[in-house]
């Protein structure tokens, strides 16, 4: 799939471009097999790109690769781009691009849309995202389908794609029936319910619908005391009657009971107003209109399975209808034996409605990694019986994101210290609390950019630092892996956290803020001239920043653009150490080296904008 064009005067693709045509001319191959392999150089001593044609291009054509490297050179006008290329070793070109390339592909890059053009693309993208559960607190992994899925949202539409959040919303079937009779069974007040209240109905009616038909057959094998088979067969008598009144509510909520459904409604809204309220914490955008869940397909169930009864795919299996794989053992159930349907049902007709009503080329599903068969057995069914197929013939892609775990410092999945799951709420609140703490205590220097600020400011920064390290560690490494949370290091403005981009980007704030008086003096866009070896390596990693945007929306994976960022941060640095800024006595060069500096704060607002994490001026 295209993603997007490359940044005008991008010298990299500039680069790529001219050598691809001068090696279809001395090889005579068509030119989309004559890929010229850039890669930015390890080592800034070899140039700042090398391409890597030459080995396997001249085995495939019989010639030596030196030869080959040196005759396509011979071949390809680069002036303009680059000051020197050269061959090294049995065939490498390394090529030093020039100061002049550098600045104009700078002076493109710095418009308001940062180089990223929008694809050119008819179709639409869906992101399954959030997949909270009615009536049930959102916990740790919520904050990960959440978060992720919100983050590679916001990438495709910056990309110029239209995106279709789709919170999947757990909100009907058994479980939601048994919490509503459960409620009605304690006689609870609708219309002033929390969702804490409603959570612990949801728990209590779980366990209430847990008999111990085992526990009893046991006791009575092994002659237990009167006493206690008595108390089994209570237990057993009264699941019975839980069941029996969730199996009855839940005809009478499908049947469209009009007080049911009232009550049904109002622990939906119950939910989502604490769902919606912790998005907000988060920064994520998340609204009724991205509801479409379980209960919007319920009709559509019925159908789903006929069509896959009628394609052949779905077999009868002792009264029940399953999916069978031509690769694998394991069935798909997707109609119980007393007529029930399955989550997996659900999902088949969603994936069909993503693809076929909203317009989707790709659907990405942001879930738990232990969700993995699940999905293989949905697109696989989906695939077999046709319905990725879009009006014009495009194939859309089905791709599950699976994530990993949030674990405790003792490696196990996260608990409070009375072993209660996590609320995510909860969980946001110790954050801020972190990062609060970590801005005030740094305005009580004198020094501090912060010096002075009052109480509401220092608590509005304190907020973004938390949710900053929260999300740039949930962020920043590869999503399938488990990892620890550990707020500690979270916090900290030094490594590789999220407060630590935030202060990147204050400090050029400041850096901008001092300079504003000379501003005045300069003009309004003032040549940028790239010499020194610190800028041109800040040069190059900005200009680094469309091609990072693209790749995190093609492999879904947004730990590039949070390595990226990180990087962007210590390059800058580095350049700000090596190259007098506010010092430089030469004003055009001041204005220059302002300039770079006005781009990498834009670029890195702009990245942590896409991971929905705020960038204070003042840290
Ligand atoms: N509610 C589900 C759960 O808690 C997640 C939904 C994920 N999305 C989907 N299309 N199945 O497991």
């Amino acid at each position: 799939m295209p993603e997007t064009a490359a940044v005008s005067a991008d010298p990299a693709s500039s680069l790529a471009g001219t050598l691809r045509t001068a090696i279809a001319s001395v090889t005579g191959l068509p030119a989309e097999e004559c890929d010229p392999q850039i890669r930015p150089s390890a080592n800034p001593q070899f140039g700042d790109f090398q391409a890597n044609f030459a080995m396997s291009l001249a085995k495939r054509i019989g010639t030596n690769p030196r030869q080959l490297a040196n005759d396509v050179l011979a071949k390809a006008d680069l002036t303009g781009i680059a000051d020197k290329v050269e061959v090294a070793g049995p065939g490498f070109v390394n090529v030093h691009l020039s100061g002049a390339a550098l600045a104009s592909a700078l002076d493109a890059l710095d418009s308001p849309a940062l180089g990223i053009r929008p694809v050119a693309a008819v179709h639409a993208v869906t992101i399954d995202l959030c997949g909270v559960n009615v009536a049930k607190q959102m916990h740790v992994g919520h904050l990960r389908a959440t978060i992720i899925g919100d983050t590679l949202a916001r990438v495709h539409e910056r990309l110029g794609r239209k995106v279709w959040r789709e919170n999947h919303l757990g909100d009907w079937g058994l479980p939601i029936a048994m919490t509503l009779a459960a409620l009605r069974r304690a006689g609870a007040d609708l219309a002033s319910i929390t969702l804490d209240d409603l959570n612990r109905a949801y728990r209590a009616a779980q366990l209430e619908g847990r008999d111990d038909g085992a526990g009893l057959v046991a006791a009575r094998a092994f002659h237990a005391g009167p006493h206690r088979i008595a108390e089994l067969e209570a237990q057993n008598a009264g699941a019975a009657m839980a069941q029996e009144d969730a199996r009855a509510t839940l005809v009478r909520l499908q049947s469209g009971d009009a007080q049911l459904v009232a009550d049904w409604q109002r622990i939906i809204d119950c939910t989502m107003r604490e769902v919606f309220e912790t998005a907000d914490v988060l920064g994520v955008h998340l609204t009724d209109e991205h509801s479409r869940g379980e209960s919007f397909f319920r009709e559509k169930l019925g159908p789903t399975v006929e069509a896959f009864v009628k394609a052949g795919l779905g077999t009868e299996d002792d009264g029940a209808i399953v999916v069978r794989y031509p690769d694998r053992e394991r069935p798909m159930l997707i109609r119980k034996r007393d007529g029930g349907f399955l989550y997996a049902t659900t999902d088949l007709a969603a994936c069909r409605f993503r693809v076929q009503e909203l317009g989707s080329d790709r659907v990405v599903y942001v879930v738990d990694a232990r969700q993995r068969d699940h999905f293989k057995d949905v697109f696989d069914a989906v695939r077999m019986i046709g319905w990725t197929r879009l009006p014009d013939g495009t194939d859309a892609e089905l791709v599950h994101v699976p994530f990993g775990s949030v674990l405790g410092p003792d490696k196990k999945p996260l608990k409070t210290r009375s072993g209660e799951n996590f609320t995510l709420k909860a969980l946001l609140d110790e954050a801020i609390e972190r990062g609060t703490h970590e801005v005030r205590s740094r305005s009580t220097d004198p020094n501090a950019p912060t010096a002075g600020m009052s109480d509401a400011e220092l608590a509005a920064i304190g907020r973004a630092v938390g949710i900053a390290a929260v999300k740039y560690a949930d962020l920043g490494s590869d999503v399938t892996r488990d990892y620890v949370f550990d707020l500690d290091r979270m916090v900290s403005f030094e490594g590789d956290t999220g407060p630590y981009l935030q202060y990147a980007h204050a400090r050029i704030a400041g850096i901008l803020g001092k300079a504003l008086d000379a501003a005045a003096h300069s003009p309004p866009r003032p040549v940028i001239s790239v010499n020194e070896p610190a800028e041109r390596q800040l040069a190059l990693m900005l200009l680094r920043y469309p091609g990072v945007v693209r790749d995190v929306a093609q492999h879904n994976d947004p730990s590039r653009l949070c390595a990226y960022l990180h990087q962007l941060a210590t390059t800058f640095n580095g350049f700000y150490q090596q190259c007098p800024v506010l010092k430089c006595e030469d004003a055009a060069l001041r204005a220059s080296r302002l300039r770079l500096c006005a781009v990498s704060k834009h670029v890195l607002r702009d990245g942590l904008g896409l991971l929905g994490i705020t960038a204070p001026e003042r840290m």
